[in-house]
């Protein structure tokens, strides 16, 4: 598929194709809300971006979700790709709201290596959720073994330098309404 050459956002900036258009995502997001809904017939929810790739994906995904939540971000500081220990991840924005006996939702734009999520998991287990699943935009399928897979997956993404719908290059391009790659 071709991008759209009109694309203001794009601003003379090449990207090769686009890999899911938004109609797809749109739908596919309609689906995730459905599977959550029905994933969760009591309990708390509590629906927890991780900043910054997962806030378009956030904000579309609980509106599609059919029964109360609440919402809230981490944000998570890297420590760079040599650091592998799940001690190390600190919250640089740690979340308001209790996650006690609560059901967590962790929403991702794209699982990679799937090191950030393993992070991130074993430091929300720390304060005894009643459950932690994960859904996420995109994944790789890099990770032969993850401790916990999304439960949730929208889209096997391509090997490809991905961009849009909150994935960025350099911060930019994230605003695109769909994923496109990079040349
Ligand atoms: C990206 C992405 C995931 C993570 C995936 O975040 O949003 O959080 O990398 O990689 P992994 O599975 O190999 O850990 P990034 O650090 O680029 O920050 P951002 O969300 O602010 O773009």
């Amino acid at each position: 598929m071709n991008v759209p050459l009109a694309d203001p956002r794009l601003l003379g900036r090449q990207v090769k194709r686009i890999a899911i258009s938004e109609e797809e995502i749109q739908e596919r997001v309609r689906e995730l809300g459905q599977a959550i809904t029905d994933s969760y017939p009591d309990g708390e929810l509590l629906v927890l971006g991780l900043l910054k790739g997962s806030f378009i994906f956030v904000s579309d995904l609980v509106r599609s979700v059919m029964r109360p939540l609440q919402v809230d971000f981490l944000v998570v500081s890297s420590y760079g790709s040599d650091v592998v220990s799940s001690g190390l991840v600190r919250l640089v924005y740690d979340p308001e709201t209790t996650l006690e006996g609560k059901h967590i939702l962790l929403v991702e734009d794209i699982v990679d290596s799937g090191r950030t999520l393993s992070r991130v998991i074993d430091v929300l287990q720390e304060r005894q959720p009643k459950s932690i699943e994960v859904c996420a935009l995109l994944d790789k399928h890099v990770s032969t073994f993850l401790p916990h897979p999304p439960k949730f997956v929208g889209f096997n993404a391509p090997n490809e330098f991905l961009v849009g719908y909150g994935l960025d290059h350099a911060e930019n391009f994230r605003h695109l309404p769909y994923v496109a790659s990079l040349q």
